[in-house]
């Protein structure tokens, strides 16, 4: 099974990309909806609780896990590859930089996130190991999420913090934009419009896709074990949250049933 993990239900906009690029496989997803959100949270919290997600995963039965959650894969990657060396971890900020520094022309770069991944510095860092010429410019949008958790993407009041949040970006004239939040590809329109389509927007649940198709047509051992497992897709969830419908329904264009994980059994 491919296991993908998020602090919560916004990691569903990962799953969608991963289940349209690799149609035959199941996943098992897990947000941790009791614990959301982690973008504000100490490193040593977030690397608490992502250990905690992916040993549920572990526990059913994944072979590959996927962390989703941007804040997670920028504070907790590496302890997770430390402490799972055997198992094939792919967080959602290496493929998207590749890909931005491959599309940018003028090496002008933003980067928008939650203050907990924007903190990190790990997009700059990571960005000018790929190209040192390149020009980084990053906007931490801690509203973003409650925005789109409450339905309000093309509402007015989001146009106005999005400009608000991203008006230095673009007199900063970046060519090229990295969402490196779960949510963010909710926001795409609107983010769009207010670049007036000049900017290439880099969706990291695409790119991280792509990478573990990738990956799984060149690793048999990997490639076998999916292909060996007919089991359902299931989604999880550290608590049935009262909205928990409606957002997935919001993010995959359908809704799903999430059963309820026991967070006693993993901790
Ligand atoms: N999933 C988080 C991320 O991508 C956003 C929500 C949260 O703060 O937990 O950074």
């Amino acid at each position: 099974m491919i296991g993908i993990f998020d602090s919560g239900v916004g990691g569903l906009t990962v799953a969608k990309e991963v289940q349209h690029t690799l149609p035959k496989y199941n996943i098992i997803y897990f947000g941790d909806t009791a614990r959301v959100p982690y973008g504000n949270r100490s490193r040593e919290i977030v690397q608490q609780y992502s250990l905690e997600d992916a040993n549920f995963l572990l526990s059913k039965g994944s072979d590959v896990i996927v962390i989703a959650c941007h804040t997670a894969s920028a504070q907790a990657a590496k302890k997770l590859r430390e402490t799972y060396p055997q198992i094939l971890i792919f967080d959602v900020i290496k493929e998207a930089l590749k890909r931005a520094a491959a599309e940018t022309k003028n090496n002008r770069i933003g980067i928008i996130g939650t203050r907990g991944t924007i903190s990190t510095q790990i997009h700059e860092n990571l960005l000018k190991k790929l190209n040192p010429k390149v020009e980084i410019f990053t906007a931490a949008c801690p509203l973003f999420v409650p925005l789109v958790e409450e339905g309000f993407s093309s509402a007015p009041e989001t146009k106005r913090i999005i400009k608000k949040y991203l008006r230095p970006l673009k007199e900063a004239k970046i060519d090229t934009l990295v969402l490196a939040c779960t949510h963010y590809p909710l926001l795409l329109k609107a983010i769009k419009k207010f670049f007036s389509g000049k900017v290439h927007i880099i969706d990291p649940g695409k790119e991280t896709a792509l990478a573990l198709k990738k990956e799984i047509e060149q690793n048999n051992d990997l490639k076998k074990k999916l292909e060996g497992n007919n089991a359902e897709s299931e989604f999880f969830a550290s608590d049935i949250t009262p909205n928990i419908l409606e957002i997935s329904k919001m993010i995959l264009g359908k809704e799903v049933h999430f059963h309820k994980a026991n967070l006693e059994s993993f901790t």
